[in-house]
This record gives C-alpha cells, sequence and structure tokens, in this order.
C-alpha cells in the first residue's frame, strides 16, 4: 500500500502581531488531529508552526488531492480560527481562509499545500522544510541546488542512481501552464525560467531513470487568489533523502547560503532567508527576517517517527550570522529597491492605494 504525507498550513491568527502560533492554537489543531487518527482518515501527524503559520504535516494512504483529506484540513483551520482564534482576537484571525465553503480541493481556497505518494522503501526519510515571510518561488534556488547542482549534491556524480538527473516540474503561476525540463541537458533552459521566481515556481522534481517522486512544493500565490495583499504565501516543500536521493547532508547543504527571497515586511521586500531551530520560529526584526524552519522524519508503516530539528545545530551558526549581516546591509536600503520590491509586485501590496491619491499632482513636464 502506498503512503502519502501531507503537509497543508494557514496563518489563521498570531500572537503579539504576525509573530507567531501560540500554543492554545496547535493545542487545539493537535487535538483534532488526534481525533481524525482515530476515525482511522489519517495514520499519524506533526503539528507546528513556521512563524505565523500553523503547519499539518501528517500521513495517510489516501493519495494526493483527496477531497476527504483537503477536507478535514480545511474543517481543523476553520474550527481553529472560530472556536481559539477569534476567542483570543488572535492577530489576523482566519486571515488564509479565502473563501466560505469548501469546494473540493483545498487548493486555491487559500491554505498552502505539498504532498507527495510513494511505495515506502525499506527505510524512507524525508525532510519537510517550511518558511515564513517568503512566496513559493523562494524554493526555486534551494531545489536547483539540491537536485541539479554537483557543487551542492555531490550524488550527482559519484552515486550511480542519480547520475541521470533529475525532471522539474515548473509552474507558470500566471499563466497557470506547466513545463517538464529534465536535468542536466535542459539546465540552462531551466535556468532561464526559474530565475524568474515570482512568477515560475517549481512544483515537483522526479528522479529521472524511474519517475519516482522526489520533492514536492506548495505553489499557492495568495494575492493571485484574492487579487489584493493577504500576508505572504509562505511556502512549505516536502524532499525524500537517502539511497538514490540526495543524502540528508546534501538537502541541508542547500540551506547554508542566506538567499535573497522576495516577502518579509508587509510582503514588500528581499531579505535573506535565515535557517532556524523550532525556538527561532518566530518573526521579529522589520517582521522576519524570512525563516525556514526543517523537520526530518522516517516514513514507517505509513507512519511518522520523529521529528528531527535539523537546523537546531551550530553548523548553521554561520549562515544565521550571514543572513543577519546580509540584512544589517539591505536594511540600510529603507524604502530604496532592490530592498523594496520592483512596482510589478507592489501592485499587489497596499503601496497603489497611496499612489492613487498622488494623481493630482502630476502636471505635464516641460
Ligand atoms: C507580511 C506580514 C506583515 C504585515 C505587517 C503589517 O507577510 O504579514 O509583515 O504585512 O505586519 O500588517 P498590518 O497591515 O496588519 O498592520
Ligand atoms: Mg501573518
Ligand atoms: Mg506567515
Amino acid at each position: 500500500m502506498k503512503t502519502t504525507v501531507s503537509v497543508i498550513k494557514a496563518d489563521i491568527g498570531s500572537i503579539a502581531g504576525h509573530v507567531t502560533v501560540p500554543d492554545e492554537l496547535k493545542e487545539f489543531a493537535s487535538r483534532k488531529m488526534a481525533e481524525y487518527v482515530e476515525t482511522g482518515l489519517i495514520n499519524s501527524f506533526y503539528v507546528t508552526n513556521a512563524g505565523d503559520d500553523l503547519q499539518l504535516i501528517f500521513t495517510h494512504n489516501r493519495g494526493v488531492d483527496n477531497p476527504e483529506i483537503h477536507e478535514m484540513a480545511w474543517k481543523v483551520f476553520s474550527e481553529a480560527t472560530e472556536k481559539v482564534s477569534k476567542r483570543l482576537k488572535l492577530y489576523a484571525a482566519g486571515q488564509d481562509l479565502l473563501k466560505d465553503a469548501f469546494s473540493g480541493n483545498i487548493k486555491g481556497m487559500g491554505p498552502g499545500v505539498a504532498e507527495i505518494e510513494f511505495e515506502e522503501r525499506k527505510s524512507d526519510p524525508i525532510a519537510v522544510f517550511m518558511a515564513d515571510k517568503t512566496e513559493p518561488g523562494a524554493w526555486n534556488i534551494y531545489l536547483y541546488k539540491i537536485f541539479g547542482d554537483p557543487f551542492n549534491t555531490a550524488g550527482l556524480v559519484i552515486d550511480p542512481r542519480m547520475h541521470d538527473g533529475f525532471v522539474f516540474r515548473v509552474l507558470d503561476v500566471v499563466e497557470g501552464l506547466e513545463a517538464d525540463l529534465s536535468l542536466p541537458e535542459d539546465t540552462y533552459d531551466l535556468l532561464a525560467i526559474i530565475g524568474t521566481q515570482s512568477r515560475y515556481v517549481i512544483k515537483e522534481v522526479r528522479r529521472k531513470s524511474d519517475g519516482e517522486i522526489a520533492a514536492a512544493a506548495s505553489t499557492t500565490r495568495l494575492s493571485l487568489i484574492a487579487g489584493r495583499y493577504v500576508g505572504k504565501d509562505d511556502p512549505v516543500l516536502i524532499v525524500r533523502a537517502q539511497s538514490g536521493f540526495p543524502a540528508m547532508g546534501e538537502i541541508l547543504e542547500a540551506f547554508s547560503k542566506p538567499y535573497l527571497v522576495a516577502g518579509w515586511m508587509r510582503g514588500s521586500h528581499y531579505g535573506p532567508l535565515m535557517p532556524v531551530p523550532l525556538r527561532y520560529s518566530k518573526v521579529t526584526r522589520f517582521d522576519g527576517p524570512p525563516r525556514v524552519i526543517g523537520l526530518g522524519f522516517q516514513v514507517t508503516d505509513g507512519r511518522l517517527i520523529g521529528p528531527v530539528d535539523l537546523f537546531d545545530d551550530p553548523a548553521f551558526d554561520r549562515v544565521r550570522e550571514w543572513a543577519s549581516d546580509v540584512t544589517e546591509y539591505i536594511r540600510l536600503h529603507g524604502p530604496f529597491m532592490p530592498h523594496r520590491l520592483g512596482p510589478e509586485e507592489m501592485e499587489y501590496t497596499t503601496l497603489p492605494q497611496v499612489l492613487k491619491k498622488l494623481e493630482g499632482r502630476w502636471e505635464k513636464a516641460d
């Protein structure tokens, strides 16, 4: 029987502003998830938070995009909003629940979703990455490093099971189109596309030799659903590790550099993505800097064993310091580009309202 790992997340309210998810909300969600284990809908779960986003990580046997599973997640978020977020007057209670009623698939309704289904190997390690204050395209550079760059992933060169390369499925979030690019032969074409992270998003990666799923990411762009700014999408990513996939250490190696991502304060700024342990899964300085947490699990007989807090290690201190240095530097620019996003992406923020007020001040130039 195949096992499905689902990660479904939403910002349904946070404490002290957009800082973090209070324990009451996580405890409520955990109690609900435990009830669904009792009924047999899901097999196991882990509830946590990435900054102000509530994260439901769980296993089941119903495959990806299953309506009952998505409805369960929708119910957990809606009930938690009604019974906890609103009662405690949490900040932005229910923010990511953009639709009134569930309609078959939680994608397109606000919450972010990443799911993979596979036949369990003799031993099946996975990593789940969850970011706050950024967008799905933020994973592009990390996924390229993990599955396409031999300077990051030694196995691409050394391990015959990975040597054929990987196939990247890229989604154009504006046109709603997708394309498969096969590495190494399509490397330059892939890079030509995924360098535009705001539009092109890597949705999944498969091993070329047998089509086996290697990674899946959430692709929700809240602003494109709502047509206005409703907080950043704060993406999630599941990656399979070892035995013909990149080693866990190769996957984590990609996070040793603080790449600039779009999001941060008011979803309007570039900033470095800082890998942090769970205890630092909150956003502070300038509502950031954008952060990522990483949890490692074994998937065993359909259940999650773990987690391991992957960035809770001095080996990542240097990248955190580096991210702080970058923060210091890029913040110097205040409201100027390239710290602030370009005009195209600012369309979905509150800036156009300010610009509209200024319309009457413009006169024909001499
Ligand atoms: C970014 C984010 C925050 C808010 C900021 C202003 O995704 O959620 O940076 O944009 O704190 O929030 P409001 O407008 O609610 O005061
Ligand atoms: Mg928020
Ligand atoms: Mg968030």
